[in-house]
């Protein structure tokens, strides 16, 4: 498995001397489109070097591929409204702002109007405005504007001792001579079923990046603050420290199922890891996928065009008879022997200071998030 980036080569675009103080025209940033210029510029995104003009947003709505014929899943777009772009002219660099200061620069090449009801069809399955993910998209902008960009400001890090840019997680991996790394996406509090499949993969791959979502997430979902010392107190009590990496994900959350798992692992990859996992419902939300959807989708791809292994692994979870963690791969007893929580019922039982079994989430764990949810509360 190679170790290159996807379509070959790291972008690089983040240059604080480039001169933009004195472009006129400019552009707002919303919280995702934040997180994409960055995380564009520090070649997690690569090889997308700007925010898609129109035909490689069209060819990755429909095909999952640029206009090259890379493989790439979800558009990175740069919505605005229409009052923004009066005035620029195609060709032109305008700032790039969020909350009045400026981070980028956009060579615009491209000023377009999306047909999201296409887009939300394509790439989020459904259009019902119930999807998290559709909802963020029709509350954008209404058009897009596409060019390549340069980041001259460095966001605030929200985890600065976590955040590595993919060039230092690759030297990091190199030093520690792992030929295979195994990324872990997470958006929620690392229980046994995540470690069950974390584990289960270190057991074939030299290590484990445990790359944890902390861009926006939906308003329910447990806060990365409490979820980082989550993890924290996991691995200092349950993994062996010269196996595992911890690094933050500064990304949005889509939701967006099957489309985000193939867009995790190639992200993943620029990171500098051999191997992705997919769980269940990798992504996913609600009812909106199947649970092996995301395993699914990696079938429409070859090995090469991805560049990075999916490891794939069923619905985990604690069976009382085996007295273990297992599957229905493993496990041949009854379902009512399977200790199975939903995350909202967890979530639930967290928010009201109840303590779910340690047979769902290690008591270390437990107390985290029991007492950080309960400050979160106490600052309303
Ligand atoms: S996600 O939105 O980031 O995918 P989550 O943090 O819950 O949500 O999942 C992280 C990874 O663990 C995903 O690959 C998901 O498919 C997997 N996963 C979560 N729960 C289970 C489970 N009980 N069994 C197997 N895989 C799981």
């Amino acid at each position: 498995m190679s170790l290159l980036p996807h379509g070959g080569k790291l972008v690089q675009a983040f240059n604080p001397e480039e001169e933009y103080r004195t472009l006129e025209g400019k552009l707002n940033l919303d919280n995702i489109a934040l997180s994409d210029l960055e995380l564009i510029a520090i070649g997690g995104y690569s090889p997308i070097t700007g925010f898609l003009n129109e035909r490689d947003y069209n060819q990755v709505v429909e095909n999952m591929r640029l206009e090259d014929g890379t493989v790439w899943s979800i558009p990175i777009t740069l919505p605005v409204q229409e009052v923004e772009v009066k005035g620029i002219k195609l060709g032109e660099k305008v700032q790039l702002v969020y909350k009045g200061e400026i981070y980028g620069i956009l060579a615009v090449e491209d000023i377009y109007r999306p047909d999201k009801e296409k887009e939300a069809i394509y790439v989020y399955g459904t259009n019902d405005l119930a999807h998290p993910g559709v909802k963020k998209l029709f509350n954008r902008g209404p058009i897009y504007v596409g060019g390549e960009i340069t980041l001259v400001k460095r966001p605030k890090k929200k985890f600065a001792e976590f955040t590595y840019d993919p060039i230092e997680t690759r030297a990091i991996f190199a030093e520690k001579s792992w030929k295979t790394v195994v990324g872990f996406q997470t958006r929620n509090p690392v229980h046994r079923a995540h470690e069950y499949i974390q584990k289960s993969a270190l057991e074939t791959v030299d290590g484990l990046f445990l790359n944890p979502l902390v861009g926006e997430t939906k308003s329910d979902d447990i806060p990365a603050n409490i979820r980082m010392e989550s993890y924290q107190v996991l691995l200092q009590n349950y993994y062996p420290e010269e196996r595992v990496f911890l690094g933050v994900f500064p990304a949005a959350m889509r939701y967006a199922g099957p489309r985000e798992a193939i867009f995790h692992a190639l992200v993943r990859k620029n990171y500098g890891c051999t191997h992705f996992i997919v769980g269940r419902d990798h992504a996913g939300v609600g009812d909106f996928y199947g649970t092996y959807d995301a395993q699914k989708i990696f079938n429409q791809f070859t090995e090469e065009e991805l560049g990075i292994k999916p490891m794939k692994f069923e619905h985990s979870f604690y069976c009382q008879k085996c007295e273990g963690m297992a599957t229905t791969k493993t496990c041949p007893h009854d379902h009512k022997d399977h200790v199975i929580l939903s995350g909202t019922k967890v979530r639930t039982m967290l928010r009201n200071g109840e303590i779910p079994p340690s047979t769902f989430s290690r008591k270390e764990v437990v107390e985290v998030l029991i007492n950080g949810l309960k400050q979160e509360v106490g600052t309303y």
